[in-house]
């Protein structure tokens, strides 16, 4: 089929360079002249496991195009994508003004019928609203050309989104023709040969489905989040708790690691575009409000603990931090709770030197920042510095050289933010080691309740 995608980012290259390999004819579109022209010369503009070499075998192979132009991309197009990003606006709601600019264009170029699927995060409604566009337009030129919206929502993860496009949980198609959901199954049929992965609904079943996932998956972080600083306080082990949670075949062994919280560019402006749109229909979320709330905590307790250990005041101390990206994979940093703790250390008086294996200096939110310096090793990063903070579980740092870290940190200590090492791996360097959840010294708070509890007072 020929395809065009329209904004070429982590989305729109890896569906295109996925699609191109498939046996499509795939265009991608973007705005940003100077990605497409590194695109060209197939230099990706971020960080995405194997996703270079399927770009550049697909460039030589003539399946894959990149172009700057919507008229002449989307031109002989069975099917549009629409990838283009949708950030949070500054009262939370999703941004989709660029999303909506592109589609209005569309409706004045595309000149043959065709499938016009948006890919991209859009809050419920939006497919209806674009599909107005082409509708106005066949209201003054009845033979106008038939465009049909649907909503085919993206579940690819960074760090690993080639793997997850190739062999995905779900294809999730809204349309409202059986013609349109038709011509999007032909689409994925590679992918899913069978059909037994394609979920086909309603577009407004579809776009919501999007967000649903992501408030799950966002809750399911919280709340295993909350549960460990309860462990800890309670002193039991989060980890052995941790196994019991994931042999219960009803909640399953992914995303039960205690951390520094979630980020990114989807959970989060996700979340709090799900909050804005529920009040907009008088629905109060608390729960959903509640899973933001507990995120947002989780940095600060680390931060907390951190000022804690040097008692009370980071005024002039070195940390090094290692770890930046949002999580391993991608050099992506949107959101990311690395940030967030940087700010707060630099804030409290503290300079930082971070390292990240894939996060770049060149980076504009961290190029320049005064108090962060961005180093070139995980070694450099932690040499002349008191502490180390880990904000990113990447392979590299799961097994460091302990000896080599406990004689460059000042201060021999460890704060884990990822709980990715056990405790008695350090305790054998004598580096003291901080970890989400972690038991807290004294008498259990249980232990004390039941001790003062007088014995008439039992239920029963
Ligand atoms: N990144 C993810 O892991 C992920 C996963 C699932 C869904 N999504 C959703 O997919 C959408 C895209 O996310 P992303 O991470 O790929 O965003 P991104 O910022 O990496 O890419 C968006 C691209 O669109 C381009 N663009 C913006 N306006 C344009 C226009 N008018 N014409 C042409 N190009 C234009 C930008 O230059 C940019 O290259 C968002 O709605 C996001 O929520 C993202």
């Amino acid at each position: 089929m020929n395809v065009a995608i329209v904004g070429t980012g982590y989305v729109g290259l890896v569906t295109g360079a996925c699609l191109a390999e498939a046996g499509h004819f795939v265009t991608c579109i973007d705005n940003n002249a100077v990605k497409i022209k590194h695109m060209r010369a197939g230099r990706l503009p971020f960080h995405e496991p194997g996703l270079q070499a399927i770009v550049l075998s697909q460039l030589h192979g003539g399946t894959l195009r990149f172009s700057t132009d919507l008229a002449s991309g989307t031109r002989q197009a069975q099917v549009v994508m629409l990838a283009i990003g949708t950030p949070s606006a500054a009262d939370g709601c999703a941004n989709v003004d660029s999303l909506l600019l592109c589609a209005k264009a569309l409706a004045d170029t595309l000149d043959h019928s065709c499938v016009l699927a948006i890919k991209s995060t859009a809050p419920v409604g939006t497919c209806e609203q674009v599909q107005s566009f082409f509708k106005a337009r066949q209201g003054l030129r009845p033979d106008a050309p038939r465009v049909e919206v649907a909503s085919n929502p993206e579940f690819l993860a960074e760090g690993r989104a080639v793997d997850d496009f190739r062999k995905p949980d779900r294809i999730v198609i809204g349309a409202e023709t059986a013609q349109a959901g038709d011509t999007l199954s032909r689409l994925y049929a590679r992918f899913d040969p069978d059909g037994q992965r394609t979920l086909r609904m309603d577009v407004r079943s579809a776009e919501f489905a999007k967000y649903a996932c992501n408030a799950m998956l966002a809750s399911r972080i919280s709340l295993v989040n909350e549960l460990a600083n309860i462990a800890g306080k309670l002193q039991t082990d989060m980890k052995a708790v941790c196994k019991v949670l994931a042999t219960d075949h009803r909640i399953g062994p992914d995303f039960l690691r205690p951390g520094a919280g979630y980020g990114g560019s989807c959970l989060p402006k996700d979340l709090r575009a799900l909050i804005r749109a529920a009040e907009q229909c008088q629905e109060s979320a608390p729960l959903l409000r509640a899973v933001e709330e507990v995120n947002q905590r989780q940095v600060r307790l680390l931060f907390d603990s951190i000022q804690r250990y040097f008692g009370g005041s980071l005024w002039g101390r070195r940390i090094a931090v290692w770890g930046l990206a949002f999580k391993p994979g991608t050099d992506d940093v949107r959101e990311a709770p690395s940030l967030a703790l940087i700010r707060l250390l630099i804030d409290a008086g503290a300079t930082v030197r971070a390292y990240d294996p894939a996060v770049c200096a060149s980076i504009p939110k961290l190029a320049g920042r005064p108090g962060l310096e961005l180093s070139r090793s995980a070694a450099q990063a932690c040499r002349h510095s008191e502490v180390l903070v880990v904000m990113t579980e990447w392979q590299e740092f799961t097994e460091p050289d302990f000896s080599a870290l406990a004689s460059s940190l000042e201060s021999g200590a460890v704060f884990d933010g990822r709980n990715l090492y056990r405790p008695e791996q350090l305790a054998r360097f004598q580096l003291r080691h901080f970890r989400i959840g972690q038991k807290v010294q004294g008498k259990p708070l249980a232990a004390h309740r039941h001790a003062a509890m007088p014995a008439h007072s039992s239920p029963g």
